[in-house]
């Protein structure tokens, strides 16, 4: 290998990349379709001996990577976006240089300090007490698993698994009925609470449930509760839901992949409140805390817990275990080797600090706000939820269309505005109608981004469609179906953005 060639690749690459986030506006937030990269890749095939340095950096820059929507741009509103800080990127350039094992903290002093303080400031935010701790995991889907495991074992007996029920809300994140799944539980085990008219987890019906389940003999022992639920940033009653859990011996686990991160600011605490009595919260900083993917923590009030399911002691490792009364990484999680997944999240918060990250969190909130505002000045437009926590669900809803003509015009129109490449918007399905759904995280995102978007809505052909296809007022209501309808990308021009043009347009 020459390492002068390399040096020279990974600098270009570097004022490349700089070069794409300052311009990240102009780009498109989605690939345009019909790349045939796939195939591609798979008639290239992985070759017996090596290619030449430069020309595999080429097609990695040039067409690989670029054939990926861009979670980070602006105008993702898709999902739960990952807005990433490029100090992320950074810290994580940094870490995998030089690859610290992850898996004790005596084998990596300097990486295992940077990870423990984490892990107690976070601690210290959620306000559980000295005994807790906690691990860097990969995201907020593991962080679940990892805190039910010690859910199980703590609150259930063994022999008492077939009977053992656990309680989420029809808003829980699907990662929790996989986790309960992995552990070894049937469907039938988990009671889908149902949501009040703000997705919130009803208490009434979960206390109705519990009671129910313990009459029939059965075996309550945990309650999943979450902090900023996917579909409307909804959070549940964490306090009563608290009450409940310690009335009956439940492990109260908060799932705040997506909302914890408000617990860097004041009036994030005040919503939060309750979750200072929770037996485990999962964290993800890859969502709003800015982190590029796989970083996420799992938080425990009483560290003990995670030492209890994980800890295992071969003797390949005993030279490394450190002193006795240490806890090891590889003691509190399924994994063994790790990379130090927490190093990106330190280098960030070290250099933009607390109140940055929390003024963006305020920004994204204000963007779902705005977006509320400017479909307030159309009748037309119905809002579904929010906006909680950056995220706000609505519709278009055009008299004398069938709710399924309905759902699947929204759903065009979404899929419209994401062809042309100018924001990325999914739909959900609440109440039972197709919502189009925004979540509005990055601190870039401009009131002008958002009401473009809104615009380019409107005019998307579906709207426009269904809206010349419409059946006069007087005549009958069943009118031609919209199914019938092709996305199609919107043009540049219909985008309205001349100036400012979408690469690859
Ligand atoms: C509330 C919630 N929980 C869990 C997850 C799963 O997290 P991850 O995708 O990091 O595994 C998500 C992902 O969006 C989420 O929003």
């Amino acid at each position: 290998m020459d390492h002068k060639q390399l040096a020279a690749l990974m600098k270009d690459f570097i004022d490349r990349t700089m070069d794409l986030y300052e311009h990240m506006d102009t780009h498109r937030v989605c690939p345009a379709a019909g790349s045939q990269i796939g195939e591609r890749i798979k008639k290239q095939g992985i070759p017996r001996t090596g290619r030449p340095l430069a020309q595999v950096c080429r097609q990695m820059e040039e067409e690989i990577l670029p054939a990926a929507s861009l979670g980070q741009h602006p105008r993702s509103f898709a999902c739960i976006p990952g807005p990433i800080s490029l100090l992320s990127w950074m810290g994580e350039m940094m870490t995998g240089a030089w690859n610290p094992h992850g898996g004790s903290a005596a084998n990596i002093p300097g990486p295992g300090a940077v990870e423990q303080e984490l892990i107690r400031w976070m601690c210290g935010l959620a306000g559980y007490p000295e005994s807790a701790g906690g691990l860097f995991v990969s995201g907020g889907s593991m962080a679940n698993l990892t805190a039910l495991t010690a859910a199980r074992d703590a609150c259930l007996p063994f022999e008492k698994r077939d009977k053992g029920v656990a309680y989420v809300s029809d808003q829980t994140h699907s990662s929790v009925s996989r986790a309960f799944h992995i552990l070894g539980f049937q469907q039938e085990q988990i009671r889908r609470i149902p949501s009040d008219s703000s997705f919130a987890m009803d208490v009434k019906e979960l206390e109705r449930a519990v009671r129910r389940d313990l009459f029939l003999g059965l075996a309550p022992f945990a309650v999943v509760a979450t902090a900023g639920t996917t579909n409307t940033g909804s959070i549940d009653p964490l306090a009563e839901i608290a009450r409940l859990c310690k009335g009956s011996g439940l492990w109260m686990h908060v799932d705040g992949a997506f909302g914890a991160s408000i617990l860097l600011s004041g009036w994030g605490r005040g919503m939060l409140k309750g979750i200072e009595q929770s037996d485990s919260l999962s964290w993800d900083a890859h969502k709003w805390l800015r982190q590029t993917y796989g970083c996420s923590a799992v938080l425990v009030r009483q560290q003990s817990r995670l030492v209890r399911s994980f800890s295992s002691h071969p003797e390949y490792l005993e030279d490394l275990a450190g002193a006795p009364e240490e806890t090891n990484f590889w003691d509190l999680g399924p994994e063994l080797t790790r990379p130090c997944r927490g190093l990106k999240l330190w280098f960030t918060l070290q250099v933009l600090g607390q109140e940055q990250m929390a003024q963006d969190m305020e920004h994204s909130c204000r963007m779902a706000q705005a977006a509320a505002q400017e479909l307030e000045k159309d009748p037309h437009w119905e809002i579904i939820s929010g906006p909680s926590l950056g995220i706000l669900n609505f519709r278009y809803v055009l008299p004398g269309l069938s709710p399924d003509e309905l759902d699947r015009l929204n759903q065009q129109m979404a899929a419209q505005v994401t062809a042309g490449g100018f924001a990325q918007i999914l739909t959900t399905r609440l109440k039972g109608v197709q919502a189009i759904r925004l979540c509005t995280l990055h601190p870039d995102t401009s009131p002008e981004d958002i009401r473009t978007t809104i615009r380019l809505l409107k005019e998307s052909p579906a709207l426009q469609k269904a809206q010349s296809r419409r059946p006069h007022p007087a005549r009958n209501k069943s009118c031609a179906p919209v199914m019938s309808l092709q996305a199609r990308p919107i043009s540049a021009a219909s985008m309205g953005r001349s100036s400012s043009p979408i690469h690859g347009l």
